[in-house]
Order: structure tokens, then C-alpha cells, then sequence
């Protein structure tokens, strides 16, 4: 079954409250936090004390984007606020499998971010000591937009490449997630699915959330 992460990014920010008690009582599994440095990207969201607030309102698991430069300076201060799993991105890090280890010796779970252009293949080094690799399926930065189809390609090559390694690690995908293409993105390999506007714009966000999570 479809791990469930929705983006906080296109939530009502007036009423934050209100919708982190709407994703505790619905099946979401984990609370996905996309943090934007307007620099990696040409965008600004939220950050630390956003985090923090939102770390009080729920038990679930706190999945941060770090859409940011240099996030190594920045990945102690988000365990702080509340982090329980931080996915950098591989264009912004220097020093991958340094800010992997980072983030794990922190006691969390760490990932790795690939822009749409990143080849999945420049992982095959660092596959075996990360515990998510988070596919971008738009470019990021903007909730809002359409999936790139080709990461279809993508997800089947990062899986195969998993499976030779006897690998369990986590395909999360992220970017233009509908109901409608909900299904063959889990069918190419994915486990996490990340949906912004798909949830938060809806008539039913929890109805929506049940359906991404039923999707097979
Ligand atoms: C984009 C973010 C996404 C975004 C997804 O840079 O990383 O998590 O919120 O939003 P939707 O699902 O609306 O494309
Ligand atoms: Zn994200």
C-alpha cells in the first residue's frame, strides 16, 4: 500500500491548525514540509519556526524537502524543530554522502533529491546508505504544476537498480501527482506519494487522501 505524504505547501497557511487536525484524523501518512531558500529555487516558502509549530500539532512523521543551498548548515537546526526525515537535494551538495551521514547520525532518516534533469543513475554510488530517494516529477520550487511523464522512466530505472542491490530503499515521488495518474506512478515503483493541490484544493481532502491511499 501507497505510503501517503501530503504538501503542506498548498494548505491554508490562516488555518494551519485546522488542516494538520484534518491530516491526523485522515490516513496520510507522513506531513511533507518543503523548505525553499530562494536561491536552489526561485521561490520562498516557510521554515524552522513554521516546523516547529507544525512538530507540536502532530505525532506523524515529518518528511522535510530541503529545497535549499548548503543544506548541511541548516539539517541540525530542522532535527530541532522536528524533523524526522530530511531528503537533500543532490544538485545543492558538494559533499553527498557527508550530509547523508549527517542527517543519520542525527537519529533521522535521510534522502536524497533529484531535479527532473538528474539522472537517476548518478546515485549508484550512494544507493546503499540512503533510506529515500525523492524523484522530483516537476521542477521544484511551485506547487501546482504538471508531472513530467518521462520520470515514469525514472521511477522503473531506480527500481531495477534497487532491486539488483537487494536494496529496500523508499521511491517517493513529488510534483503533479493527481488521482488520475496516482495509479501508474505506483505501478512504475513508487512507494511514497507526495500531493499538494491534489489534496488541499479539493471538495474532500481526506476523501482525496483515502483514494490516493487505496490506489493500486
Ligand atoms: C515543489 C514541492 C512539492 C509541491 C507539490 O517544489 O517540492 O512538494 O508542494 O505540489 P503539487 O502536488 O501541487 O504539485
Ligand atoms: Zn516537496
Amino acid at each position: 500500500m501507497a505510503l501517503v505524504a501530503p504538501s503542506l505547501l498548498a494548505s491554508n497557511f490562516l488555518r494551519l491548525e485546522d488542516e494538520c487536525r484534518m491530516l491526523n484524523e485522515s490516513q496520510a501518512d507522513w506531513f511533507h514540509l518543503d523548505v525553499m531558500d530562494g536561491r536552489f529555487v526561485p521561490n520562498i516558502s516557510f521554515g524552522l519556526p513554521v516546523i516547529e509549530q507544525i512538530r507540536t500539532a502532530t505525532t506523524k512523521t515529518c518528511d522535510v524537502h530541503l529545497m535549499i543551498e548548503e543544506p548541511e548548515k541548516f539539517v541540525e537546526a530542522f532535527k530541532k524543530a522536528g524533523a524526522d526525515r530530511i531528503s537533500v537535494h543532490f544538485e545543492a551538495c558538494r559533499h553527498l554522502h557527508r550530509n547523508i551521514q549527517q542527517i543519520q547520525a542525527l537519529g533521522m532518516k535521510a534522502g536524497v533529491a533529484l531535479n527532473p534533469h538528474t539522472p537517476v543513475e548518478s546515485l549508484c554510488d550512494i544507493l546503499q546508505d540512503v533510506d529515500q530517494v525523492l524523484i522530483m516529477s516537476v521542477n521544484p520550487g511551485f506547487g501546482g504544476q504538471h508531472f513530467i511523464p518521462h520520470t515514469y522512466h525514472k521511477i522503473r530505472t531506480l527500481k531495477r537498480m534497487l532491486h539488483e542491490r537487494g536494496l529496500s530503499t523508499l521511491i517517493e515521488i513529488d510534483g503533479g501527482i493527481t488521482l488520475e495518474n496516482a495509479s501508474s506512478i505506483l505501478r512504475s515503483g513508487a512507494d511514497v506519494l507526495v500531493a499538494g493541490n491534489t489534496v488541499f484544493k479539493s471538495a474532500d481532502p481526506k476523501a482525496t487522501i483515502r483514494a490516493l491511499k487505496n490506489m493500486d
